[in-house]
């Protein structure tokens, strides 16, 4: 029976505005199973998406729709996206699917029956304006740590799940399995920080959230979006319903690959429940880094000023779906972060695709067109560098399995490129365009040929998980597309077949063109914003990322009149440490001074704003951005190349004036 593989990436919120790094985590996982699955294994590999939740009920109540009406289209631009990049799952689940809430169901029940989840109270200062609750130790001098107001003691029902209980044998898991948690830096965050400190029980219902799974035993409560979220990854093989066939199959996770922000979950929440349900753990999770972008995490608001283009749709649309994939496979260290800039994104496909991979097989093929009329040469006597070529090219396979058990996407696909490397530098050295000088030379030229012809099928067979649309055009012009890892040994191409010149797998870019292109495009693409603030405000492990930018909805003249604008004088400013964007402003409005913190870094000094009327929004809730209090917003108009320029009184008019 084969060896099965079960892999699975987070399931997705449905927040819309789609980046390349959210694409990052789904391609590696695609990659995986791809390769897998050619070894051979009996492969299932699950994505999908997470749909309760507060936000999402807040964020439909606001359209005035369900919260499915808000949610599908979501889901369908993401299957769209997972289309467009060529991933191949097994399932999608959704978190509203009914298999899935019936599962959650008999798993809380399981829980609640066994005495793993009890009825208690929830305790913590709660902050009216920021909607947060906090524990004593997060208070700042015993206020809000986030806006500096009162908070007050509130208690709420919610039912625990005794995490407590099983920190304990967590540690033991850890010191037993080394593998279990990867990168290892990321084992010594949890250990240390989390399960030595001890853990406390968790609060897994809410009261106060209704899109959610209604609790069996107490249906006021609905399970917290995490549990409810967790649970995918065995609901999706159908554990806790009638049929858990493939619950038998494939449980345990081979692989749960996540970003590094949600590591604490799968590492210490998920495997806590899994023991209390008396299930393995997963093997392997692997918490990977980010795609950074300005230094910062990579999320669409952080867009805002910025050339990149990072609409994965309008990226494959533009360069196709392998140079996406490639990108995000190789780039990135596997486990670090990385900077995306388009000058490296197109820097990777000039270089390694159009360059390295394209002209090896463009001129193979050229040069088997003029000698040999398009199909392959006899195989001939090896000599000169012939040998290293073919020892290279049998050494490959070992490598990128070695790499990709280690999850070094990166590592393997360096390895197959330095087969490719190694294949140029041997036609540099064999100098084929001169051996078909000479007709005493032709035997040697079509050995030549032949060990080039083969060095495309091996690099273009091991290429399939990563790039599958290339490899799988190189492998199309010569009829060996079913070609698997069981072809790879030197000599498998049989003399005749033809390879014939194709259109060139990946034309090369003009670097400075492109990159002023891509500047007006993403100039262009720009929502008129206000200054948003909101662009630098921290990731955080729970939220879903940016809203979509939604046509806005025509409002009344009473919701008009909820905005407090009025005029300010800002009296001093600096620059926001650490922040390109960011400006901290001092803001007198009538006999009250504000803090403003606003993204106009790149278009104004501080010296210049000094002594500037501005138009402020009064009546936001307050924010910190980058560690600084915001209590307002500066009002700016956004030309079409993403300039911002400040909206001041056109007459002299004192500040605390209202603009109505
Ligand atoms: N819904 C939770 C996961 C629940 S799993 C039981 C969630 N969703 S998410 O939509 O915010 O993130 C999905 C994946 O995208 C995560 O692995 C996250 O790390 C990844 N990325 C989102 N932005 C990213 C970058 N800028 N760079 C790399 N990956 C990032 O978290």
């Amino acid at each position: 029976m084969a060896k099965k593989y079960y892999i699975t990436t987070p399931i997705y919120y449905p927040s819309g505005n789609w980046h390349i790094g959210h694409c990052y985590t789904t391609v590696i996982c695609d990659a995986l199973a791809r390769f897998h699955r050619m070894k051979g294994e009996d492969v299932f590999f699950l994505t999908g998406t997470d749909e309760h939740g507060q936000k999402v009920e807040r964020e439909a109540q606001k359209r005035n729709i369900t919260p499915m009406q808000f949610i599908d289209p979501l889901v369908s631009e993401l299957k769209d996206m997972w289309r467009l990049l060529d991933v191949e799952y097994s399932r999608f689940i959704r978190t509203t699917d009914a298999d899935h809430i019936k599962s959650v169901q008999a798993i809380y029940q399981k829980l609640y029956e066994s005495g793993d989840i009890y009825k208690s109270e929830y305790t913590g200062y709660y902050c009216t304006p920021c909607e947060s609750f906090w524990t004593e130790s997060q208070l700042k001098d015993g206020k809000c740590p986030d806006c500096g107001r009162e908070v007050t003691l509130q208690k709420e029902e919610s039912y625990f799940f005794r995490l407590s209980k099983y920190a304990p044998a967590l540690l033991e898991h850890y010191e037993k399995h080394p593998e279990f948690l990867q990168p290892k830096s990321r084992v010594n965050e949890m250990v240390n920080n989390f399960l030595k400190a001890g853990l406390n029980d968790l609060s897994v219902s809410r009261t106060t959230v209704k899109w959610g799974v209604p609790l069996p035993f107490d249906e006021r409560h609905t399970a917290y979006v995490w549990i409810d979220a967790l649970c995918n990854y065995i609901t999706a093989l159908g554990y806790g319903s009638e049929d858990d066939t493939l619950f038998r199959r494939y449980w345990s996770a081979d692989l749960h690959m996540v970003g590094k922000e949600i590591v604490r979950f799968h590492a210490i929440i998920w495997p806590a429940i899994l023991m209390a349900l008396g299930l393995p753990l997963p093997e392997r999770i692997y918490g990977h880094g980010w795609l950074l972008i300005g230094g910062d995490k990579l999320s669409k608001s952080k867009q805002n000023a910025r050339p990149e283009l990072t609409d994965p749709y309008e990226l494959v649309k533009r360069y196709g779906s392998d140079a996406v994939r490639y990108y995000l496979l190789r780039e990135i260290p596997f486990g670090s972060d990385g900077e995306y800039t388009n000058e490296k994104f197109i820097g990777r496909i000039n270089a390694d695709l159009a360059n390295d991979l394209g002209n090896l097989v463009s001129r193979t093929q050229a040069m088997i067109g003029q000698n040999f009329g398009g199909t392959v040469p006899p195989r001939g006597r090896e000599e000169g560098p012939d040998g290293e070529l073919i020892a290279l090219c049998g050494a490959a396979f070992g490598k990128v399995e070695a790499d990709m058990d280690a999850l070094n996407a990166p590592d393997a696909l360096a390895d197959i490129f330095a087969v490719v490397a190694r294949a140029n530098k041997y036609i540099d050295e064999t100098t084929p365009w001169l051996l078909a000088r000479d007709p005493e030379k032709r035997e040697r030229l079509a050995a030549v040929l032949y060990n080039l012809a083969e060095t495309c099928r091996i690099c273009a067979v091991l290429l399939k998980p990563f790039l599958p649309r290339a490899a799988g055009a190189v492998l199309a012009g010569m009829g060996r597309e079913a070609d698997g890892f069981d072809s790879l040994a030197f000599g498998g191409l049989k003399a005749g077949t033809p390879f014939v010149k194709t259109p060139p797998l990946f034309p090369r870019i003009d670097l400075k063109k492109e990159l002023a292109e891509l500047e007006k495009l993403v100039a262009a693409k720009k929502p008129a914003t206000m200054s948003a603030p909101e662009a630098e405000k921290p990731a955080t492990m729970s939220a879903p990322e940016a809203e979509k930018p939604a046509a806005k909805p025509e409002i009344s003249f009473d919701d008009f009149t909820k905005l407090e604008l009025k005029v300010g004088e800002v009296v001093a400013c600096e620059r926001v440490k650490k922040s390109e964007k960011l400006l901290h402003e001092t803001v007198k409005i009538g006999s009250e001074t504000r803090s403003v913190v606003s993204g106009i870094a790149k278009f104004y000094t501080p010296e210049e704003m000094v002594g500037k009327k501005v138009v402020v929004v009064t009546n936001l809730k307050p924010v910190k951005l980058c560690g600084v209090l915001s209590e307002g917003m500066i009002l700016c108009a956004e030309d079409g190349e993403g300039r911002l320029s400040l909206v001041s009184p056109e007459r002299a008019v004192d500040s605390g004036a209202t603009v109505r």
